[in-house]
């Protein structure tokens, strides 16, 4: 039986039309090959050029048009012009907000081929962080107060409900659990007296029902100092919305780079759609260059094919990026090649249609 799949692409700014087309591509090569899988892709033209126009960053009833798709395709939001703090709040935070995509998941995995910093006795980096992505540090609750004035205070407070955390830790257990792997959780008890020493009891509460899962607990400080020198380590890992941002960025660096990591923005209920994304930004300093690496953006891409079941796809997808990686023919200028952002995504599909022939 032939499954539809019905994917709302907001190509954004900067790199993000580059990569996103990519990804794309190697999705359409997947469906062709497979035969019983179809996707149909609406574009929309939300972003910082539209912001320009129009004054806003979508349409007042985005997020309505938004609603009837099975899962959205993201590029990248913001650009130099508008400040970030609009740009994103305006369409990728309201997104993840509007649509409850409380778990962002986000592989932090050498892939074969994929360059790295770290020593070969340091390489065994495979790990997957599950960041909180609803609220938290992100809740944007605050005020600033007696603006411009000597007197001037802001601020910004972290909000963890009882609800929110324990979903995502409950999620993170479940994750461990299944696939029998240790759970890290990360916070900052000692320093954030209330928020993380509520984390971390959430954290041991909710580890009583799982007494199967090996869990370990680190300040956020001393686990980024883990990640470089030792990240064997950590399997999956759990923490707050911003230290998940912060620490896979660090991943990211040493596992490829940001043009290599992806993430998903999930909402488990599937009451409304997931949105999958590369980690990276808009990269204004190599947009329109088509030198933009477009993997990151494949990458998830490949979650999207996981999210929907096809997990064999996922894997192909994965694999057809270790192939060309690990050939080293093709590859864009941040992983030491002189490849275009198209001529990668091609070399992704070709291998994907390889590994497909070779089994
Ligand atoms: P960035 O991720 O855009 O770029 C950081 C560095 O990584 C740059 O040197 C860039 O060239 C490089 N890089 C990123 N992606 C790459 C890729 N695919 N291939 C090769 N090199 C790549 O981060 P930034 O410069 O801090 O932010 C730029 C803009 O993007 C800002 O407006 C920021 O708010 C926004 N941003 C958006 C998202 C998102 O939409 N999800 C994520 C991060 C930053
Ligand atoms: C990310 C980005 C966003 C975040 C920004 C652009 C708001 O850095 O997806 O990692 O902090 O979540
Ligand atoms: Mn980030």
């Amino acid at each position: 039986m032939s499954t539809k799949h019905k994917i709302a692409v907001i190509p954004g700014d900067g790199i993000g039309p580059e990569v996103v087309e990519q990804g794309i591509s190697v999705l359409n090569k997947a469906a062709e090959l497979d035969g019983n899988i179809q996707f149909e892709f609406t574009s929309f033209p939300w972003g910082c050029e539209y912001y320009a126009k129009h004054g806003k960053m979508m349409d007042d009833d985005g997020i309505d048009q938004l609603k009837e798709f099975d899962a959205i395709y993201l590029g990248a939001v913001g650009y130099p012009g508008v400040p970030d703090h609009i740009s994103l709040w305006e369409l990728l935070l309201k997104i993840r907000k509007s649509f409850d995509q409380y778990v962002n998941l986000r592989p932090i995995t050498l892939l074969k081929g994929a360059p790295t910093l770290l020593k070969e006795d340091k390489q065994d980096i495979d790990m997957l962080v599950i960041r909180e992505n609803s609220e938290g540090e992100y809740a944007g609750a605050g005020d600033w107060l007696f603006k411009d004035k000597p007197e001037e205070v802001v601020l910004q407070t972290g909000v963890f409900s009882r609800k929110g955390t324990e979903r995502i830790i409950r999620h993170a257990y479940e994750e461990a659990w299944r696939s029998g792997r240790t759970l890290t959780s990360i916070s900052k008890g000692n320093a954030l007296n209330y928020s993380m020493v509520f984390w971390d009891q959430v954290f041991e509460e909710v580890g009583k029902e799982y007494p199967d899962v090996k869990t370990y607990s680190y300040l956020v400080d001393a686990a980024s100092m883990f990640f470089v020198q030792d990240p064997g380590r950590f399997e999956v890992v759990v923490t707050s919305n911003l230290f998940g941002d912060i620490i896979t960025d660090l991943g990211a660096g040493l596992a490829g780079g940001l043009g290599l990591a992806a993430g998903a923005n999930i909402n488990p209920t599937k009451e409304y759609p997931s949105m999958f994304e590369p980690i990276h930004g808009s990269a204004p300093d190599i947009s329109g260059k088509q030198i933009a690496n477009p993997l990151a953006a494949i990458w998830s891409a490949s979650q999207m094919m996981d999210f929907f079941g096809h997990e064999d796809w996922g894997r192909r997808i994965l694999q057809a990026m270790e192939q060309v990686m690990t050939e080293k023919e093709t590859l864009t200028p941040d992983m030491g090649g002189s490849s275009s952002t198209a001529d990668v995504g091609e070399a992704v599909s070709q291998a994907v249609e390889h590994i497909l022939k070779e089994v």
